[in-house]
């Protein structure tokens, strides 16, 4: 067994005097604990509070949960919201119900294989009610960690999340896999708060990286969450005999400087019977004949997502436009998005 590291000791004795008391410390049913982890997955503890409490006296096993009918369930879970949870939480009782027995499995990779459950609430679970060596990595635990440790990796970034979870397990207490992580967690809730901690009364402050080197305030470190965007782009490749019209992009957007088809953006999803009739497809004012609707398609890029339908077109008169007029051999010559590549490809244009 590893040996204990002394900042774990001095953890677990101040978690002993200090921690709250909280209904789902006060036992090992593996049940009752996770019903908490999900809850306080959702919310902070003192309104989770009512929450366990109400869950609990109607659903005082997980049989009972899986029996409970769907809507009663979600009717106690009104109000924390991730209605998707509580629908996992359901199945997940029901499938202990119909292939444990009732029984909820006893080891950590047979809990983290149920619905809903991932790493942190396997890890909770495993070691809170059958106190097995497996190390909980919340935001509590890895904002003390960034901060003992002094660490500046980003927390929420992937190599982040490596590196807490493998020093969370260096550090875990394996003689008490359950005091350690309680108290990891009490500490980072009560004392080593995101704001003001209270380093004057900290029982490790001696062995602080941060506060020897002043860096509290700027741990943990956080990768700025970045927000996908959805957007929805119609592509006209107009054919005219062995001719296709083209254009370049020129707005500070993606794909500045690559060439496009002719293009309607819209904020959603629309149907071809309404994007045929889209005022600057009118306002071209070609007649045409449609050879084929590809719809909507999804490319990936870094921060949006990009739904691409595209209309391939027969012209019958040259049109007049900025746009450049290319032969359909040379298309190999022109820059494109990678979107429209592939595009061209199932046609065996490129
Ligand atoms: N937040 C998540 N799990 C918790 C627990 N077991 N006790 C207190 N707060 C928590
Ligand atoms: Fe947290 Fe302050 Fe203690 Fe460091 S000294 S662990 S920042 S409470």
């Amino acid at each position: 067994m590893p040996q204990t590291h002394p900042v774990s000791k001095r953890l677990i004795s101040w978690y002993k005097k200090n921690k709250r008391d909280l209904p789902w410390r006060e036992t090992s049913d593996p049940y009752r604990i996770w019903l908490s982890e999900i809850i306080l997955q959702q919310t902070q503890v003192i309104q989770g509070l009512s929450y366990y409490e109400r869950f609990i006296a109607h659903f005082p096993t997980v049989k009972d949960l899986a029996h409970a009918p769907e809507d009663k369930v979600m009717k106690l879970w009104q109000g924390l919201g991730y209605y998707s949870r509580a629908r996992n939480l359901h199945a997940t009782a029901k499938k202990i119900d119909s292939a444990f027995h009732g029984k909820f499995p006893d080891n950590f990779e047979s809990i983290k294989d149920l619905k809903g459950i991932g790493d942190y609430t396997a890890a909770a679970i495993a070691s809170f009610a059958f106190d097995l060596p497996y190390a909980v990595v919340d935001g509590n635990v890895s904002r003390v960690l960034s901060r003992l440790f002094d660490i500046d990796t980003p927390v929420n970034s992937s190599r982040g999340k490596k590196e807490f979870q493998l020093l969370a397990d260096e550090l875990l207490n394996h003689a008490h896999p359950a005091q350690h992580n309680s108290a990891m967690m009490e500490f980072g809730a009560l004392l080593c708060r995101p704001q003001n901690p209270k380093c004057e009364t900290c029982p490790v402050q001696e062995f602080c990286l941060a506060y020897q080197h002043k860096t509290i305030a700027l741990r943990p470190v956080k990768e700025k969450k970045i927000t996908i965007k959805n957007r929805y782009f119609h592509y006209f490749l107009f054919n005219y005999e062995d001719w296709i019209y083209i254009q370049k992009r020129t707005e500070k957007d993606i794909w500045q400087n690559l060439y496009e088809f002719f293009k309607i953006e819209t904020e959603g999803m629309k149907e071809p019977a309404e994007i045929l009739k889209h005022p600057s497809l009118i306002a071209l004012d070609t007649g045409f004949n449609i050879k084929k609707i590809t719809i909507s398609k999804k490319h990936i890029l870094s921060h949006q997502h990009i739904f691409a339908s595209f209309y391939e077109m027969e012209i019958t008169k040259p049109m007049n436009t900025k746009m450049t007029r290319i032969k359909r051999n040379q298309l190999e010559t022109i820059a494109f998005p990678q979107l429209i590549i592939k595009y061209l490809k199932s046609l065996s244009y490129y």
